[in-house]
């Protein structure tokens, strides 16, 4: 049941402070990350390969910057349909990684399988614990999302991301590279985060009346650096996938390799961008669309949006959050931002056409 909204897209993106403090709870004891039986000994992996698809891959997509910045380890990311069909070479020491909401998706099944017996060990991370996906793994890690109605993937995004981000902190310092009192602090952080949730979540106006600009567009970019990168192209498919609006993704930093000869009046860019070491270089990224007549959706903290100046068209403050969980709390402005375009248009927001929530078949 929708228990009192309008859809079960809004009640899911609603429901996300709540999960992940559920999901917080359930693998965390005290400052302990505690992983479901047998555990994954990270001193011995040599690469991790992650394969999802949709959603699922731009978790994975996120995943890489902490394994490779927190635990330096190396990481692989891969679509499953590519991945199964090029046949990689998954060699000693790989730990291969699943990422499924449904726990069926044909294509991350058929991925999974090839990985088996190749790799070391077989993990995955699920919603649904009963799955195929889940029962064929080594290691199956739920999100505790609950269950997810919406074919647009939400809550189970940002729970994916709150699971690999734990599994991060819990490879570094298996491997000596984070120290029990910065753990401690990001785990602090951590638990603030649905605070930080519902604080974005009463920005709502302000996303809905960006929004209701954003979907007179025909195209509109995304662009982000860094670990916002993943999330721009999680923006940008949102916005295709229920409103139906022709939305695209870039790194910030490939804007004037080829996209920016898009850029006129008509084709609004969301740039999402807290205020972290990467900040000024997408400042200098904004000003190049706005000298072109581009208009600019900020999606960035108080001071962010001060810095980046005069000339933007919408802003959407959010609540300042550490760097590193930034993807987490700004997948909430993302998702909102696609579902009030879609309401403006009128589609169908939790049965978009052409799509099913899970995708059993090649
Ligand atoms: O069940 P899965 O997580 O394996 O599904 C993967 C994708 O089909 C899914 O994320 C899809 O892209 C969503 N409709 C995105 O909102």
């Amino acid at each position: 049941d929708k228990a009192g909204y309008k859809h079960f897209m809004a009640k899911e993106i609603a429901q996300q402070p709540t999960v992940l403090a559920e999901a917080l709870g359930a693998y965390l004891k005290g400052d302990e990350i505690v992983l479901p039986s047998p555990g994954l000994d990270f001193t011995e992996v040599d690469r991790l390969v992650l394969v999802a698809c949709g959603t699922a891959y731009y978790a994975c997509l996120t995943a890489k910057y902490w394994f490779e910045k927190l635990a330096r380890i190396p990481v692989e990311v891969d679509i499953a349909s590519e991945f199964r069909y090029r046949e990689p070479p998954v060699t000693k020491g790989t730990v291969a990684l699943f990422v499924s909401q449904s726990g069926e998706t044909a294509d991350t099944l058929a991925a999974l399988r090839y990985c088996a017996g190749r790799a070391d060990r077989i993990a995955s991370v699920v919603n649904v614990e009963t799955s195929t996906i889940a029962r064929e793994s080594d290691l199956a890690l739920p999100i505790h999302a609950g269950v997810e109605v919406g074919v647009a993937s939400t809550k189970a995004f940002t729970c994916q991301l709150n699971v690999l981000l734990l599994l991060a902190i819990k490879a570094a310092e298996a491997r000596g590279r984070m120290a029990a009192a910065e753990k401690s602090e990001l785990l602090a952080q951590l638990r603030a985060l649905p605070g930080l949730f519902n604080a974005a979540l009463d920005r709502d106006g302000a996303i809905a009346e960006a929004a209701r600009k954003i979907s007179e567009a025909r195209d509109v970019l995304f662009l982000g650096r860094g670990m916002m990168y993943p999330l721009a192209l999680e923006g940008a498919l949102k916005l295709k996938e229920i409103s139906y609006i022709h939305a695209e993704a870039y790194a910030s930093g490939e804007l004037k390799h080829g996209p920016i000869a898009l850029i006129d009046k008509s084709v609004p860019v969301i740039v999402m961008a807290p205020r972290d070491g990467l900040f000024d270089k997408t400042v200098s990224n904004m000003q190049e669309v706005m000298a072109r007549g581009g208009k600019v959706c900020l999606i960035s903290d108080a001071r962010g949006i001060e810095e980046a100046g005069d000339g933007i068209w919408q802003s959407i403050p959010l609540p300042d959050v550490d760097e590193r969980l930034a993807p987490l709390l700004y997948a909430l402005p993302a998702q909102l931002l696609a579902y009030h375009a879609a309401i403006a248009k009128g589609t169908d927001v939790d049965q978009p056409r052409n799509l099913a929530k899970s995708v059993t078949v090649e």
